[in-house]
């Protein structure tokens, strides 16, 4: 039996809607704290003032989810140190229990108790600078973009909330660099765009690589993004910048899935469901690729740094397989606990002893007769070019591995870590398979 599009949206609206309970013991934590910093600023003789910002501010988060968003704004003449500084001493002195973070930008992550519920805040210290394009930190444009959704949203929250939750269940909500997904901010414009979640869908199904979205149309980005939704406060800007084309490509075939057959389940968060061993082994049997994981001590540092070195480090393994002959079908990254996962699947992990080496042109003298000199006969001819055969260094990919990874180039942070504490070259035998590594192959499998 399929429901009508409406009956499930309604039916979905219901539970991911925050309750007046829920909606007034965020109202009042909200004010709570910024009266706190207000107050406290005033008492330091700090010139700062805190506003809300986020989905809390604009009605738009998911029932259950709530992370207050606290600006604290200082005047845009004072220096980034002094701001760090004095921005950092006031959150954390209204705060119990916090741990300093940074992205692109110090803030802090507070745990708040309130009303029998915790709830997660962050408190971001900002310039309050004259317009969003003369921006002194990452974050300044915040206030600008709070502005100027408050003003335009009113009536649509709920088609956000749909979005954001579609979204989160196909695993691509949140632009962090492990998701590379869709920002709150990102799916609030969507809807002030098509003005209803079902009407983003229509067309998000007929999407093409590098569509453009300008509400305000003063658009001033060129980019080979895969969408491109220019930032109504910010010409130059693409919001939709961090996400990647397997997230992009992943919305546009869910829309068409959703509009096919619309159901429930689309909003439901999957289960982490996981592999048994047994399974494991038998789909790696089927499958009569080769794995090799490669795995170290996760530096401590924030994920939006560390998933892009992996990204980087996994590049860089590939090509040193690559160069050697062997041939890599499919590769992945992951975090498992206190430990980083490079997992590479390989069509070809062992080679023959020989390798050819194509030497020069035979028609040029001079560079033949050097190339002669230098290695020892039978000199073959393929192609007009002489050919020698040489003896292969690495045999099996694990030996080069175990040899040579080292010298791969693996980032500042990866690199120390790996310097300090080693790594370990293991075949999935060697894996204890844990919840998080079963988790991860389901995804990898892309069983759902
Ligand atoms: P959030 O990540 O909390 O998003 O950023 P959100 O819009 O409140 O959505 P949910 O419901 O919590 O998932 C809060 C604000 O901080 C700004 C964004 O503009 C957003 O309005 N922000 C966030 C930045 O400017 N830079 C960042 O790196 C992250
Ligand atoms: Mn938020
Ligand atoms: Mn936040």
């Amino acid at each position: 039996m399929t429901e009508t599009v409406e009956s499930v949206l309604n039916d979905v609206i219901k539970h991911i809607r925050p309750d007046i309970d829920e909606r007034e013991a965020v109202k009042a934590l909200t004010e709570l704290i910024i009266e706190r910093v207000n107050s406290k600023a005033a008492s330091m003789g700090i010139n700062a003032r805190a506003i809300s910002v986020g989905s809390t501010a604009r009605d738009t988060w998911l029932s259950g989810e709530a992370d207050i968003d606290i600006f604290i704004m200082f005047p845009a003449e004072m220096s980034e140190h002094e701001l760090k500084d004095k921005g950092l001493l006031l959150a954390k002195s209204v705060s119990d229990r916090y741990e300093e973070r940074y992205a692109s930008h110090p803030y802090i992550h507070a745990h708040f108790r309130y009303g029998g519920m915790e709830y997660g805040v962050d408190l971001v210290p900002c310039f309050a600078v004259k317009d969003a394009t003369s921006l002194k930190s990452a974050v300044d444009r915040t206030p600008f973009h709070n502005e100027y959704v408050r003003k335009r949203l009113p009536g649509l929250e709920d088609e956000v909330r749909l979005l954001k939750q579609f979204l989160r269940c196909l695993g691509i909500y949140g632009s962090e660099q492990r998701r590379k997904g869709f920002s709150g901010y990102l799916c609030e414009l969507l809807i002030l765009k098509y003005r209803s979640f079902l009407e983003l869908l229509n067309h998000a199904a007929n999407w093409r690589y590098g569509e453009r979205i300008d509400i305000e149309g003063h658009g001033q980005y060129r980019g080979d993004d895969p969408l491109i939704v220019i930032d109504p406060v910010d010409a130059s800007r693409n919001v939709a910048a961090a996400v990647s084309p397997y997230s992009f490509c992943r919305l546009i075939d869910a829309a068409r899935e959703f509009l096919a057959s619309p159901a429930r389940e689309f909003f439901l968060p999957k289960e982490a469901k996981t592999l048994s061993e047994s399974e494991f082994r038998r789909i790696l049997k089927d499958r009569g690729t080769y794995f090799i994981i490669i795995r170290f001590k996760a530096p401590d540092v924030v994920e939006d740094i560390l998933y892009p070195q992996l990204r980087k480090a996994e590049t860089s393994v590939r090509r040193l397989m690559e160069r050697n002959d062997f041939v890599v079908y499919r590769s992945d990254v992951t975090v498992n606990g206190d430990n980083a996962l490079l997992v590479f699947e390989l069509l070809v992990w062992q080679l023959p002893g020989i390798k050819k080496h194509i030497g020069p042109p035979v028609t040029l003298r001079k560079h033949a007769e050097k190339f002669k000199s230098r290695h020892s006969p039978p000199f073959l001819i393929e192609d007009c070019r002489y050919v020698v055969e040489v003896k292969r260094r690495y045999t099996d990919v694990m030996s080069l591995l175990k040899t040579e990874l080292r010298s791969c180039n693996l980032g500042k942070h990866l690199s120390k870590v790996v310097e300090e504490s080693g790594y370990e070259v293991l075949t999935p035998e060697e894996l204890q398979i844990t919840p998080g590594i079963s988790s991860f192959f389901r995804n990898y499998f892309g069983k759902s």
